[in-house]
């Protein structure tokens, strides 16, 4: 049995089974990983993109983001074979929540597929977009969250930083570097990380917090704790399961082997 098969062996319809995912399991969709080989923060320096700095200098913060969201989607990226088999997972009952670092909506993307595929069954993936999803924006004094698309262009022509009908900023409704998670959002995330019997990290080179505690949130509640990615990570040492693969070849296979 290998490492893979020992895990699905944990994994069964009564189990609270828990993904945790990051910028990897997005790479074989074209989207850039953050760290690593040519990753992200080669190219831009993360004090660009801190709340400190959208508070401080809202034009010059929206400029660079326009950059930094022309190099993360700039093109039409799709779900790729490890997004279809973690919400198949879920669609056959063996996985109770994906929580993702991930702002690039590819999760949702792959679930809306199915659900619109399989309209009777609908696919109810529990998504915690831990980090926000840059596609939308939000005002920082009325709240209201609209598609960024149209925002990003007024920026791109001139409009930084662009504002709501209220005169309120839009800020890109991620998590930026200095800024809380939003509260609701990680206290369910820490709540599943303790009640899982098998926690899945994909993807993620498990450095930034608050995610990078929850597997070992999961380890400290005697879960099962598997992790894919093609580099190692701080949990490495305390995890059940290590399998250093591409997540598009390791997490179909784990979906095919339950
Ligand atoms: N298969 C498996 N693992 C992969 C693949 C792949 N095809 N491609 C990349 N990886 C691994 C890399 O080895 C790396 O360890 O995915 C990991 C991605 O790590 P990061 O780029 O650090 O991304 P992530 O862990 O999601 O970063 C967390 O940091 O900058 C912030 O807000 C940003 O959400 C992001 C957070």
């Amino acid at each position: 049995m290998d490492d893979l098969e020992r895990l699905a062996a944990e994994i069964d319809r009564d189990a609270t089974v828990v993904a945790l995912t990051g910028a990897g399991i997005s790479a074989p969709s074209g989207v850039p990983t953050f760290r690593g080989d040519d990753g992200v923060w080669d190219h831009f320096d993360e004090g660009q993109f801190t709340y400190g700095r959208f508070r401080s200098d809202p034009a010059g913060f929206w400029e660079d983001r326009i950059e930094l969201q022309r190099e993360l989607f700039g093109d039409d990226y799709e779900p790729n074979a490890a997004h279809e088999a973690l919400t198949e997972m879920e669609q056959e009952g063996y996985l109770d929540a994906i929580l993702t670092q991930n702002t690039d909506g590819l999760h949702g993307d792959a679930a809306a597929a199915v659900a619109d595929d399989e309209l009777e069954n609908g696919a109810d993936a529990t998504i915690l977009e831990l980090h926000g999803n840059a596609r939308q924006v939000r005002c920082i004094d009325c709240g209201r969250r609209r598609d960024g698309d149209p925002i990003f262009e007024r920026a791109a022509k001139g409009e930084r930083p662009p504002t709501c009908d209220c005169d309120g900023i839009y800020k890109p409704d991620v998590v930026l570097f200095g800024e809380q998670l939003p509260g609701a959002a990680i206290q369910r995330a820490r709540t599943l990380a303790r009640e899982s019997d098998v926690f899945l990290a994909i993807g993620s080179s498990l450095v930034v917090e608050p995610a990078a505690s929850l597997p070992h949130l999961a380890v400290s509640s005697d879960a099962t704790v598997g992790v894919v990615n093609l580099e190692s990570t701080p949990v490495d040492d305390a995890a059940d399961v290590v399998c250093r693969a591409d997540v598009t070849e390791a997490v179909p296979r784990l979906q095919s082997s339950l």
